[in-house]
């Protein structure tokens, strides 16, 4: 089987590349730098067809969720528009796409733990991009696979564990929001997870995040308690921290069909945040 990869060089992409590489695979990078930008059509045609892969995994995306507010011309460039352009290449090439997706379609009014069919209603900008390359790809393919994750870490990206770590270097006393709730996800175990839902051949959306769920100040205790710093934080609610983007205060996703079609279990936020913090 050929695999294209696409945002070959960001956070998920990068652990992706690395799991897909210890399988009995052909793999296909597509890095952002010089030769592919999704935001092309003509670009990616030629560069899809070129390869005629089987699968296509569309990691690029535009994911600064507050200058996506500011620069929203991009965000639907590389969030709407590259999944669509990517959508019709695999079509002609008989490929199968699978686009990433986000917490952030849901407007975190639910109460519970969104599952696959509940009606999106992103607050942001990002958001309604990503909704938006999530409804193109539908309307673009007849073989795909979206999937939306939350909370993202891994080694290869910036992300709020790194910028806490950072904080915590600096400061003895942080502010930390703690009505926004969510479930953080180590993109080790989303990329084992999107290797498991193509490996056995499902189609759909599918809700991907490791299990459990928190505030962002209890990831951040965890995460301190982990690195044995000696923080004191002081709780300060989503109001009082200002920011350019709204976003969903409880956007937890339902992942049991995952679990429930592939038999595969993501393990617990904290025992992947240590796998990680361990790692380095
Ligand atoms: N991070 C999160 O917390 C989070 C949460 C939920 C869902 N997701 C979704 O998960 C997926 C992976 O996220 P991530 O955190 O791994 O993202 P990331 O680290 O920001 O990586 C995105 C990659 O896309 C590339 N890219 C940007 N614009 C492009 C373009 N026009 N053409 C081709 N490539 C382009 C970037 O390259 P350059 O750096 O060179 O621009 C980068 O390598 C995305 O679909 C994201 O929306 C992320």
């Amino acid at each position: 089987m050929k695999v294209l990869v696409t945002g070959s060089h960001g956070m998920l992409g990068t652990d992706l590349i690395n799991l897909l590489r210890g399988k009995n695979l052909k793999v296909i990078d597509a890095p952002h730098e010089g030769e592919f930008d999704v935001a092309y059509e003509d670009e990616v045609l030629h560069f899809i067809l070129k390869c005629m892969p089987d699968v296509i995994i569309n990691c690029a995306a535009f994911t600064d969720v507050d200058r996506c507010e500011t620069e929203s011309k991009i965000a639907y460039k590389v969030n709407a528009l590259g999944p669509k352009n990517i959508a019709i290449a695999a079509k002609r090439c008989d490929a199968k796409i699978v686009q990433i997706s986000t917490d952030f379609v849901f407007d975190g009014h639910s109460g519970r733990p969104y599952v696959e069919e509940d009606l999106p209603n992103p607050l942001s900008e990002y958001g309604k991009s990503k909704l938006e390359g999530e409804r193109n790809v539908q309307n673009n393919s007849d073989m795909y696979l979206i999937v939306r994750t939350s909370w993202l870490f891994g080694r290869s990206g910036t992300n709020y564990v790194e910028k806490m770590i950072e904080l915590a270097k600096k400061n003895k006393e942080l502010s930390i929001v703690n009505d926004e709730i969510g479930s953080p996800t180590y993109t080790v175990d989303l990329a084992e997870a999107l290797w498991t839902l193509i490996e056995q051949k499902y189609e759909g959306i599918f809700h991907v995040a490791n299990e459990g769920n928190c505030s962002r100040l209890e990831w951040a205790r965890k995460i301190f308690e982990i690195m044995d710093y000696n923080i004191n934080i002081h709780p300060i609610d989503s109001s009082q921290y200002k920011r350019p983007a709204k976003v969903p205060l409880n956007s937890v996703l339902n992942c049991q069909k995952l679990t429930k079609v592939t038999g595969f279990r993501m393990r617990h936020w904290e025992e992947a945040l240590s796998a990680y913090l361990n790692k380095q």
